[in-house]
């Protein structure tokens, strides 16, 4: 089981590699930047190399071309994300052109995959290295060798992950956190790409990240995302295999004012202990995104995902016996192979059913090397667009009906600061994830405050301070 940690020498070994760039730059004024593509699981681990490449002694900044080390963590999901990472990745060519010492590294999905690294290898020359999503500790080594001349960096076999514990994030947000807790699927969907670039599941140890989330109680913060690519799963391959349940009945006992969500579950795993455990903590937020990605059992069954649309519901009454007005989100995929009209229909159907707060919308992408790329019965990108049109629609409307129940009420908000377009109104977000505008003359950012609800649309709720 330890096999899936990096070592205590392997460590050791990178913090003297740390070391010696920092005394290689040190007085030079030299600066990072770290571009970031895909989901929070990315946004996390971008918060580990800012920090890893501060404390090689480089300044992070926001602004690309004075950087003197870029960093792009790139998503695989779907195609566009490739294709917009392929496209920052060669606008970065100017740089290196200009400056050689310049150094360019690509992490990320995109490049744990073969015929990706191999395109980077020999159709962007500039390119320095790329690193395995599970390799991240390894980047003072890489940056180090690139610095001194050593041939490019391009491994296949860093596509087996490892855990590295002790690399701080340098946390983009002083109350919102992103806490990692297992990495890797094993599920195999099979539209899906992540299994193949982040490889098996592992879990943290539970007393890391107890400890995780104990200290960042301390300090503050007030929103605790739990993150994994299937939550509930959690502890299947540590010692005494402990679960989701046990790991939120020990953060149940933490002090502090703040909230924990989950991202993200997957149905066939969600048990009737983490129902209950979700039930009895207190700082677990009165939310539940849970991926249905089809209404379609037939559909279910080819994209590999192992529970009936009946199992499923069954799971969504649990959690709406938990509480009445408990905020649900999903996942949606339109246009799989072989999706007829019927099969469409039943997603519409049980969209209605369950009535969600918001769904995410996909519309099918074929990823090389999983099985539905090779599927017969693709569906024509302009049905897949119709079909994704026509869910939006339904859904927006729901949407709108449920946010319109919240007119008259008092609700508790998260202040994310000022609102973009409007100088004196206020942006927060409710436990279910709701957006909340208010006007206010006092900044209450990063604090829970209660606004009454005035007013509606699809997509946000409007209010008053109280
Ligand atoms: N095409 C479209 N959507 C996808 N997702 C995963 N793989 C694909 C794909 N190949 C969606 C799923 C998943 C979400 C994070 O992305 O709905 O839950
Ligand atoms: Fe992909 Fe399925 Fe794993 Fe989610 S559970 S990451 S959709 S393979």
């Amino acid at each position: 089981m330890d096999n899936n940690f990096v070592s205590i020498n392997e460590i050791e070994k990178q913090s003297k590699f740390t070391s010696q760039i920092r005394a290689l730059i040190q007085g030079k004024g030299y600066r990072a930047f770290v571009i970031t593509l895909g989901c929070q699981q990315n946004e996390a681990d971008s918060e580990k190399i800012a920090s890893m490449l501060k404390k090689m002694g480089y300044e992070i900044t926001l602004d690309e071309r004075e950087a003197h080390i870029l960093i792009v963590n790139t998503c695989a999901i779907r195609e566009h994300a490739e294709k917009r990472a392929l496209s920052i990745i060669g606008r970065f060519k100017h740089y290196k052109a200009k400056n050689p010492d310049i150094i360019i590294g690509v992490c990320g999905c995109m490049s744990a995959q073969e015929h990706r690294i191999n395109q980077l290898k020999h159709s962007y020359h500039y390119v320095d290295f790329t690193l395995g999503t599970g390799a991240l500790h390894r980047l003072p080594e890489l940056i180090f060798n690139s610095m001194n001349g050593a041939k490019r960096h391009f491994d296949i076999d860093e596509i087996k992950p490892k855990i590295a514990e002790g690399i701080e994030p340098l946390r983009q947000s002083d109350y919102k956190a992103w806490v990692s807790i297992m990495y890797g699927c094993d599920n195999f969907c099979t539209y899906c790409i992540v299994p193949y670039v982040r490889g098996r599941e592992r879990s943290r140890k539970m007393e890391d990240i107890l400890s995780e989330i104990k200290d960042l109680a301390g300090r503050g913060y007030k929103d605790i995302t739990l993150l994994g690519q299937n939550v509930n799963s959690y502890g299947k391959d540590l010692k005494g295999t402990p679960t989701i349940a046990d790991l939120l009945d020990e953060i149940a006992k933490i002090d502090g004012d703040f909230m924990i969500h989950l991202m993200t579950s997957h149905p066939k795993d969600a048990s009737k202990q983490m129902i209950r455990a979700l039930k009895e903590n207190p700082h677990c937020a009165n939310h539940f995104h849970l991926p249905l990605q089809s209404g379609s059992d037939e559909v279910l069954n080819r994209m590999n995902r192992r529970y009936t649309t009946e199992r499923y519901l069954e799971i969504i009454n649990g959690l709406r016996e938990n509480s009445d007005d408990i905020t649900l989100t999903t996942d949606i995929i339109v246009g799989f192979p072989g999706e007829s009209e019927k099969d469409f229909e039943k997603t519409l159907d049980i969209i209605k059913k369950v009535r969600y707060d918001s769904i995410f919308t996909f519309i099918f992408s074929p990823r090389k090397g999983t099985p539905a790329y090779q599927m017969e019965d693709q569906i024509p990108e302009e049905i897949k667009h119709q079909r994704y049109e026509r869910l939006c629609e339904v859904q927006n409307e729901i949407s709108k009906e449920i946010n319109e129940g919240y007119i008259g009420r008092t609700i508790r908000v998260l202040v994310d600061g000022k609102s973009k377009n409007n100088e004196n109104v206020y942006t927060s977000r409710t436990e279910g994830n709701k957006i909340v505008h208010f006007e206010c003359d006092k900044d209450y950012t990063g604090k829970f405050i209660n606004v009454k609800i005035t007013r509606t649309d699809t997509f946000a709720l409007y209010g008053e301070i109280i």
